[in-house]
């Protein structure tokens, strides 16, 4: 039997801005997906992986194309492929890259193929965009690569440009699920039609949010969470503006402030999923967590920059 492993991910700063060129910063988390692969006489697929209520139902056909993806390119479908490990599947947290990255680490292992991680990552990128259509790559980047990175897709086409941010400390956070799954396509499909709708409007959110960016990438550069968390949510107003805040994200957030949280915004695809709060150290990261569970909503402790 061989594995493989895929990072969970979270998008600090730059979701929906970064399918229109904008270039946005993202990190994995520590917690990760496991993939167990071995030689079976007909494809067998176990999903052991923790998950919010409903998540692999609503994801069921997205996963059997992702699977179909991978099977097609590794030629080879009488495997059996388990799935487990510490990362709780929900809408935000990179699952569906994960679940590439670790399938795609366990056959190069299974087949021998001595793949680099760029190679995986375009595997994993390819499944990506089988499972939930046009991807930008920024999930499967951060689940094979681990780290801070800032991300900026290729929109002509071609490699998207990613580079790393070396930060010195980990930072910890709290991730929090809304307990609602969404569809990253269709999501992303009516943001393109309200942006289509009124042009000057994201023209002008666009134009902020590039310093918001700007802004943070000096802030994580110079240890400042602070003003890192400032900057959340300067992020998080201007994803409200497009739409894509709801009220379990906005209680998340509120929460997670008034119990200290230096910051706080949704990460990922948003109208539901996961909410990212930023906190200055373990014991205000005990009190957010508390405040959030004692809401009813599920909430992990991780850490970005591990
Ligand atoms: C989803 O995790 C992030 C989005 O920006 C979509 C994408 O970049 O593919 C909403």
């Amino acid at each position: 039997m061989e594995t493989g492993y895929g990072f969970g991910k979270t998008i600090l700063f730059g979701e929906h801005f970064v399918v229109y060129g904008l270039p946005a910063i993202a990190s994995a988390i520590s917690n990760k997906t496991i993939a167990e692969i071995d030689s079976a006489d007909e494809f067998t697929f176990i999903d052991e992986r923790p998950e919010t209520p409903g998540y692999k139902v609503k994801k069921k056909d997205e996963i059997q194309r992702q699977l179909g993806a991978l099977k097609n390119h590794f030629k080879k479908d009488n495997v059996r492929i388990k799935l487990s490990g510490d990362l709780a599947c929900a809408s935000g947290v990179g699952a569906s890259a994960a679940l590439a990255a670790s399938i795609a680490r366990a056959y190069n292992q299974h087949l021998k193929l001595n793949l680099t991680d760029e190679e995986i990552n375009d595997v994993a990128f390819l499944a990506e965009c089988a499972g939930s259509g046009k991807a930008s790559g920024i999930d499967n980047t951060c689940s094979v690569y681990g780290g801070f990175i800032i991300f900026e897709k290729n929109l002509p086409g071609g490699k998207n440009i990613m580079e790393k941010i070396p930060v010195d400390k980990p930072i910890n956070i709290v991730m929090a699920s809304s307990g609602i799954t969404q569809t990253t396509k269709e999501v992303v499909d009516d943001v393109r039609r309200l942006k289509e709708k009124n042009p000057e409007k994201f023209g002008e959110i666009f134009i902020q949010y590039r310093s918001v960016f700007d802004e943070a990438v000096n802030a994580l550069e110079a240890g400042d969470n602070v003003r890192l968390g400032q900057l959340m949510d300067a992020n998080q107003k201007l994803l409200t503006e497009m739409t894509l805040s709801c009220h379990e994200i906005d209680e998340i957030i509120s929460l997670a402030k008034d119990a200290g949280a230096l910051g706080a915004k949704l990460t990922g695809t948003g109208r539901g999923g996961t909410v990212i709060a930023l906190t200055p150290d373990a014991s205000i990261q005990d009190d957010v967590l508390a405040a959030i569970q004692d809401s009813g909503y599920k909430a992990v402790k991780t850490s970005v920059g591990t």
